[in-house]
């Protein structure tokens, strides 16, 4: 017998109906064999690094932090060790800070969609509530409403700003940010969330961490590090907040080899490897964007300082549907607010892109799609 009754009556009431983060590989599981389709959905990057483990400890729990790793994103970060927390992802540091900052059922979380889906979900799983202060549109979806955060000073502990922002693409203006951060200086924390910040290093808010005891900055080894199976990210404050969020954290969240080949990745031997891989994939980005804007079936293409492009197309489901059936995935992102019909492609490497746009443009041309 199904013994769903009794965890549903158990259970937190509002997870039984809860639908979780539609993750890219929720979505489409790689089941190990990625070789099989082109993954262009999750903003992965497409190639490999080659390092090697020795697996030396595996019998022992690893450091709460192991130094090797807190003094390699030191020097990579600028920031000193006491300033960095390494977690299992940003993600995880994400739903940390909800946890440390927000009492559950009682205080509120700020957000600005279209957004990164994970502020929201892991303020549900936590019992806060979402407070909601649209990005700007006239202007192409990268500015704060600054009146509408400041109508919420006093009512939320956490606001999450996403910069670059994802699933846009878009730089939020700095002047904004430390306005944002005046704003909250007293009575809530300003996470930037600076995933994709490596293809814009030098838009970084990280050096502010010493003038705003309210500023974390979210960082992770995801994106341009090509490590996005590692869950390795870094929250980065001041070490009175790195110190709460200590308390709140599991206390082995980094395992040995993940430590040992993250340390590597952020040595001196690897960093050029990033940094070359972040320029390819700038310069592929911008070949994607100039022949997206200049398609008839292309309404708008954001611009974008991150490794994925989003773009508005009448014809978004013909064109993610062409896709699909030639086992190349996208992400679709019209159920966002202001981004009906988006579409968004990660950048993958030149050969991916360049049979994604051949499936576009042969699918265009085989069918009567356009001119209906
Ligand atoms: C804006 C943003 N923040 C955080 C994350 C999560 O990164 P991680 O893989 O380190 O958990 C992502 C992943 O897509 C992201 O887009």
């Amino acid at each position: 017998m199904s013994n769903s009754t009794i965890v549903n009556k158990l259970a937190r009431e509002e997870l039984v109906d809860m639908i979780p983060y539609e993750s890219a590989r929720r979505l489409h599981a790689g089941n190990g064999e990625f070789n099989n389709k082109i993954w262009l959905n999750a903003n992965e990057a497409s190639g490999l690094g080659s390092y090697s483990l020795s697996a030396d400890c595996v019998n022992r729990y690893p450091d709460f932090q192991p130094d090797s790793l807190i003094n390699a994103y030191s020097t990579y970060s600028q920031q000193p060790a006491e300033n960095i927390l390494a977690t299992r992802g940003a993600d995880e540091g994400i739903e940390l800070i909800i946890r440390t900052f927000c009492k559950a059922y009682e205080d509120n979380i700020l957000i600005c969609p279209p957004t990164y889906g994970m502020y929201a979900i892991s303020a549900e799983n936590h019992g806060a509530g979402i407070v909601k202060v649209p990005l700007q549109s006239e202007t192409g979806i990268n500015e704060l409403d600054l009146e509408g955060l400041k109508s919420q000073v006093g009512n939320v502990n956490v606001v999450f700003l996403c910069s670059p922002g994802n699933p846009t693409g878009n730089l939020l203006p700095q002047a904004q940010i430390k306005e944002a951060l005046a704003l909250f200086k007293d009575t809530a924390m300003v996470v930037v969330d600076e995933a994709y910040i490596e293809f814009c290093s030098d838009k970084t808010v990280a050096s502010w961490i010493s003038d705003f005891d309210n500023l974390i900055v979210l960082r992770t080894l995801s994106k341009a590090f090509a490590l996005a199976g590692l869950r390795c990210g870094f929250t980065l404050a001041n070490r009175e907040v790195i110190q709460m969020l200590s308390k709140v954290i599991a206390p082995y969240p980094i395992s040995a080899p993940v430590a040992e080949l993250a340390s590597k990745a952020l040595g001196e031997q690897h960093l050029p490897v990033m940094t070359s891989r972040v320029s390819v994939t700038n310069t592929l980005g911008e070949k994607l964007s100039s022949w997206l804007s200049q398609q008839t079936w292309c309404e708008q293409v954001f611009p974008t300082h991150a490794n994925f492009v989003l773009f508005r197309t009448p014809y978004k489901d013909f064109i993610f549907n062409s896709l699909l059936e030639k086992n190349i995935l996208i992400r679709d992102q019209s159920k966002q607010p202001q981004l009906a019909n988006c579409l968004r492609i990660s950048i993958g490497s030149e050969e991916e892109l360049s049979t994604l746009k051949d499936v576009i443009e042969n699918a265009f041309s085989t069918s009567n799609t356009l001119s209906e």
